[in-house]
């Protein structure tokens, strides 16, 4: 029996949490605390997630979490917002309809799709999850991407922000950087990884991602080292989000068989996929979450409070800020964008 003990004794001293909790949809708006804070409209429309504080502006130096009184996400201590742009369908005649969300298995009745969060320290298929992490800190926000990307090469300056063509809601492979060529059975989804070295001094910067950087070697999943001028290792956030695009199988497709499917700044090419990230756990919650081993399926952990999906369900439908049709037939983006390879 000695290997158990011992067993037990490498698990209760690894950190090994990796969590994985979908959110609901809290409002889909032009708005931008992050990028644009002080903006209503911000320039192109955005689906938000997380606590109910979210506005057009979001100082650091408040307290969200206390601001917050609700959240559309699983865990009930974790106010943080997470968001991204929204994907529009561009039919034959110029106009554009927007692409509803549909959450990930097991977490259908999400208002608005929501989406897919996770939070881990070794790379997703990666059960052990032994690395060391360090939690953000109240104030703390990041961004990924780049809005004017339009080729692969401006692309690749981030790693992984990436479509998968879903055959199935299960399809997991051949991620693309640009937007799927081909109809996809099931709908397209997006994933968007953030860096994982920051450099333990600034909560934001300019660009909201100088204070954060890519391991300097390697990558997060080869656990490459953080550079000395971003030495401390956080935890890789990650976003998914399901585009119901077999919703417009049925439409009439592009005649020289481009792709139909468009960002809400207009980049019809996919490379200028992007996400913000502010952060708003309660008090130390999160940092316990990750001191705690436990794997995706974290029953029997003591992790603080989750809500249901309809009382995450509750939260959803922040009055709205900017009165705007985003839904209907569009003849331009909301904001004044029409598509663009360039
Ligand atoms: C959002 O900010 C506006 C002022 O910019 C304020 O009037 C409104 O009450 C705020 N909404 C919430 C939910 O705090
Ligand atoms: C443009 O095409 C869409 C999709 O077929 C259709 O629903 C819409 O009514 C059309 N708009 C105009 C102005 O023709
Ligand atoms: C936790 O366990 C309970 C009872 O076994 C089960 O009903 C529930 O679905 C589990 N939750 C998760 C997130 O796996």
């Amino acid at each position: 029996m000695h290997w158990v003990t011992s067993f037990l004794l490498a698990f209760a001293t690894s950190s090994d949490a990796l969590i994985r909790f979908q959110c609901s949809q809290l409002v889909r708006e032009r708005l931008d605390p992050l990028v644009s804070p002080g903006l209503a409209p911000s320039p192109h429309v955005h689906q938000i997630v997380g606590g109910n504080s979210f506005n057009v502006t979001m100082d650091p130096e408040k307290d969200m979490p206390g601001e917050s009184t609700c959240t559309t996400c699983q865990f009930s201590q974790d106010f943080s917002n997470y968001w991204t742009a929204i994907l529009y369908f561009r039919a034959r005649n110029g106009t554009y309809k927007r692409v509803p969300q549909i959450a990930n298995s097991g977490f259908a009745g999400a208002t608005g799709g929501g989406m897919t969060v996770y939070y881990m320290q070794d790379p997703l298929y990666d059960t052990a999850q032994k690395s060391k992490v360090t939690a953000f800190k109240p104030g703390f926000r990041m961004f990924v991407g780049d809005l004017a990307a339009r080729t692969k090469a401006q692309a690749t300056r981030f790693r992984q922000l990436t479509y998968t063509c879903l055959e199935t809601m299960g399809t997991r492979d051949h991620e693309t950087v640009a937007f799927p060529a081909h109809p996809c059975n099931t709908g397209i989804m997006t994933s968007l990884r953030f860096p994982t070295c920051w450099d333990g001094i600034n909560l934001d910067s300019p660009d909201h991602m100088a204070h954060m950087s890519y391991p300097e070697s390697g990558t997060f999943e080869s656990a490459g080292p953080c550079p000395a001028s971003h030495p401390v290792r956080t935890s890789q956030v990650m976003f998914e989000v399901i585009w119901d695009t077999a919703q417009f199988a049925h439409e009439e497709w592009p005649e020289d068989g481009s792709q139909p499917f468009v960002w809400s700044f207009g980049d019809a090419t996919g490379y200028a996929n992007h996400g913000d990230y502010v952060f708003g756990w309660k008090d130390d919650s999160l940092q316990k979450i990750l001191d705690q081993p436990c794997y995706v399926n974290c029953n029997g952990t003591d992790l603080g409070k989750t809500q249901s999906i309809a009382d995450m369900n509750k939260c959803a439908g922040l009055p709205e800020v900017v009165h705007e049709d985003i839904d209907g037939w569009l003849t331009e983006l909301p904001g004044g964008h029409q598509a663009s390879y360039q």
